[in-house]
């Protein structure tokens, strides 16, 4: 196995949405995935989190899997309707309590909390204002997080304030394939400059506090097709309006030049001094990394191809190529960004789980898919990356968004009829591999 420093912090993630249920219980409002998973046609499987894994009411028993896998950490997403239910103004202290409840249950455990504030289950009332459309939604995400950091900041050094701001916009106001559902190029954009100033603005609020914060970028490595220098040129615009369009503002390098030429963006939302906002100075910064994607130029023919890149031959459930190493000029690049704590806070696969006559599962694809990330990880800390820890997706089988049950993640099975959690062969595998790795 591979080498780790012995500070390096191990956990697994989940996000509210995906696991808590609950959803009409002590005072939480409407998000946009309540009402877009209840739109018929929106969830592949017709499903929604209603219930999900019964966390809000089950989260004990969690957190006693937490402590039996032996993770170090816990990365997780508060609700914001279940402590601003219409977005803005009153503040709903049974939502409060229940994170309160969560975290004193994890530190009892041994267990550090790494909170994500958004991890896109916005107030559906601020979303019939606009949402991430209107400006004003900015503006009151950073009052929330300053509601939680408030209230729990006492107990938690580290938050992110957004996870994955790309799907939140671009797969929500762009393409529609998220919530709230909206499609059109200016709006995902707008939407995403709206996230960024939501971050920005948070981002001091939360270290006011006297804590750390950071934000969740997923980002793919982008492959030329070949060498054929269109194919170079193709694989860096996908990388500009992938990754870079949220880590480049982020880092005070401003919007990408050449993404936003090619989406003829007027950044007429963008006010003077936003972009000083965004960039405020943040503690950390998390990549989900979960696949790489070969990208070829539609001016070049394939005679005209040269060290034409191999095809991925291997796949997960979620059609997404198995390909560790790209995780490595990823970290290297926020390496050469200049930041000094980088966090794996997603990485993890969807397989198929055929379970036994005992639900029990023996994923060794999932087994050999983390070993292989973790020793890609390794290679890059030892590269001279400052990786200070790695968030398995996920804790357990969850409401994977469009895709509802059908496609499961865990560590943990979850037998949705019973919501009885069985460990699969990978948590066995992982709980020894923290062990071995921290001796
Ligand atoms: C990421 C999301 C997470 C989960 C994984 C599979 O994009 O952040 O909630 O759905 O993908």
């Amino acid at each position: 196995m591979s080498a780790f420093p012995a500070d390096f912090i191990w956990g697994v993630a989940t996000a509210s949405y995906q696991i808590e249920g609950a959803v009409d219980e002590a005072g939480r409002g409407e998000s946009i995935w309540d009402r877009f998973s209840h739109t018929p046609g929106k969830i592949l499987t017709g499903e929604n989190g209603d219930v999900a894994c019964d966390h809000y009411h089950r989260y004990p028993d969690d957190i006693e899997l937490m402590s039996r896998l032996g993770v170090d950490a816990y990365r997780f997403s508060i609700a914001w309707p279940r402590i601003v239910p219409e977005g803005v103004g009153g503040v709903n202290q049974a939502g409060l309590d229940f994170y309160d409840r969560l975290v004193d249950g994890l530190l009892a455990a041994g267990i550090t909390p790494y909170p994500t504030l958004y991890h896109w289950d916005l107030p559906q009332a601020l979303e019939d204002d606009g949402g991430w459309l209107n400006r004003r939604t900015a503006e009151a995400f950073a009052d929330y997080a300053e509601v939680v950091v408030d209230r729990l900041g006492d107990r938690i050094e580290n938050w992110m304030t957004l996870n994955e701001p790309w799907c939140s916009s671009l797969l929500g106001y762009m393409a529609g394939f998220h919530a709230p559902g909206l499609t059109g190029v200016e709006n995902g954009l707008n939407a995403a400059h709206h996230l960024l100033l939501a971050h920005g603005l948070a981002t001091p609020r939360i270290q006011a506090a006297g804590c750390n914060a950071g934000i969740v970028l997923n980002m793919d490595h982008m492959v030329p097709a070949s060498g054929h220098p269109a194919d170079h040129a193709a694989a860096d615009l996908e990388d500009q309006k992938f990754g870079r369009w949220f880590l480049d503002p982020v880092s005070g390098r401003g919007y990408p030049r050449d993404a936003v030429e090619d989406y003829g963006w007027d950044m007429a939302v963008v006010r003077p001094g936003d972009l000083d906002l965004i960039a405020a100075p943040i503690d950390q910064i998390g990549l989900n990394y979960y696949s790489i994607r070969i990208v070829r130029s539609d001016s070049v023919t394939e005679a005209d191809r040269t060290e034409v890149v191999a095809e991925p031959t291997e796949y997960t459930e979620m059609g997404w190529a198995v390909a560790p190493a790209g995780i490595i000029p990823l970290l290297e690049r926020l390496r050469d960004y200049g930041y000094e704590r980088i966090y794996i806070t997603e990485s993890g696969a969807a397989y198929p789980d055929v379970q036994d006559d005992r639900s029990y599962v023996d994923d060794q694809d999932r087994i050999s898919y983390l070993d292989r990330h973790f020793e890609a990880v390794s290679e890059a800390i030892d590269h001279g990356v400052p990786v200070k820890g790695y968030f398995v997706w996920s804790l357990m089988d969850n409401f994977e968004w469009g895709f509802g049950y059908s496609k499961r993640f865990g560590l943990v099975r979850v037998d949705y009829e019973t919501q009885a959690r069985i460990p699969k062969a990978s948590y066995a595998w992982y709980r020894d591999y923290i062990r071995s790795a921290r001796a």
